[in-house]
C-alpha cells in the first residue's frame, strides 16, 4: 500500500503564524507537524511515501525531511500543488505515483495517539472500495460528518450546520485506484475546491465504503484552539504509540 501526506494550503486560519511558513512546519510540541503523520504511516509499515506541498515554502520540506532519515527511510518522494485547489485537487497530483495500488492519505495536520495497523491490515483485505476512520467529536460541524445507520455510512456532510451524528471523518483515508476516475468527475464546491468529502460520497453511492473508529485521540491542528490541543496532548501522553491503551486489541475490547 502506498502513501500520501497532504501538506498544502494556505493555512490561513493560522495567520499570521502561516504568512511566512507553511503550517505543516510549525511546531508541535517537540517536532514539526509534518512529523507525525509521516510517522502515522510509517509505523502502519507504508514505507512508499509521497508528500504533496505547494506554495512558496515547499522547499524547506525538502531542506526538513531531506531522503526521510529521521523515519527510517530511504527515500520520499515529493511533488508541487500549483494554486489551491483543495484536498481532491491535491491527490489527483499522485495519480502516477499510486498507480493501480491501494493508497492511505493522511492529511499533515492529522495527528493521533495510537497507530492505523489494524486498519491497514483490514483495507489490505478489502477486494475494492475505500475505509475511514472515524472518530467521536464535541464539535462535529466543524468536519466532515457521516450520517450512520444499521452499521453504514448513508452520507457525509461537509461542515454541516446540523450534524446528524456526533463523528468526525478523521484525515486518514483508504482508498483503491479508482479514486482518479472519481476525481476527474467532480465540480468544485462553494469554497471553490475539490472536495474530499464528494469522493467519499461516490464510492458510499457505489456501495463500497466501510469505516472504523479509531482508538485513542485524535486531533487536527490547522486552527489556534486544535493547535493548542495538538501540542498539549502530545506534551501530556506522546502520541503516534505502536501499542498501547490506545489501540486495544479485538480481544483486549
Ligand atoms: C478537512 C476535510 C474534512 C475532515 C477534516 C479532518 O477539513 O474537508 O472532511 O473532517 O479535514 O481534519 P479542513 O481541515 O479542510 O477544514
Amino acid at each position: 500500500m502506498k502513501g500520501i501526506v497532504l501538506a498544502g494550503g494556505t493555512g490561513s486560519r493560522l495567520h499570521p503564524l502561516t504568512r511566512v511558513t507553511n503550517k505543516h512546519l510549525l511546531p508541535v510540541h517537540n517536532q514539526p507537524m509534518i512529523y507525525y503523520p509521516i510517522q502515522t504511516l510509517v509505523n502502519a509499515g507504508i514505507r512508499d511515501i509521497l508528500l504533496v506541498t505547494g506554495g512558496q515554502d515547499a522547499g524547506d520540506f525538502l531542506r526538513l525531511l531531506s531522503n526521510g532519515k529521521d523515519f527510517g527511510l530511504q527515500h520520499i518522494n515529493y511533488t508541487y500543488q500549483e494554486g489551491e485547489g483543495g484536498i481532491a485537487d491535491a491527490l489527483r497530483l499522485a495519480q502516477h505515483f499510486v498507480d493501480s495500488e491501494k493508497v492511505c492519505v493522511i492529511l499533515g495536520d492529522n495527528i493521533i495517539e495510537g497507530n492505523i495497523c489494524e486498519a491497514v491490515q483490514r483495507f489490505q483485505q478489502q477486494q475494492r472500495g475505500a475505509h475511514l476512520l472515524l472518530k467521536e467529536v464535541d464539535d462535529p460541524e466543524r468536519f466532515g460528518c457521516p450520517e450512520i445507520a444499521d452499521g453504514r455510512i448513508l452520507r457525509i456532510e461537509e461542515k454541516p450546520k446540523q450534524p446528524k451524528s456526533r463523528y468526525a471523518v478523521t484525515g486518514i483515508y483508504f482508498y483503491d485506484a479508482t479514486i482518479f476516475e472519481k476525481i476527474s468527475r467532480l465540480r468544485p464546491s462553494w469554497r471553490g475546491e475539490l472536495e474530499i468529502t464528494d469522493v467519499n460520497n461516490m464510492y458510499i453511492e457505489e456501495g463500497t465504503m466501510t469505516f472504523s473508529v479509531l482508538e485513542g485521540w485524535w486531533t487536527d491542528a490547522g486552527t489556534f484552539a486544535s493547535l493548542r490541543r495538538a501540542t498539549n496532548l502530545v506534551a501530556e501522553s506522546g502520541a503516534n504509540k505502536l501499542s498501547s491503551t490506545a489501540a486495544p486489541t479485538r480481544e483486549a475490547d
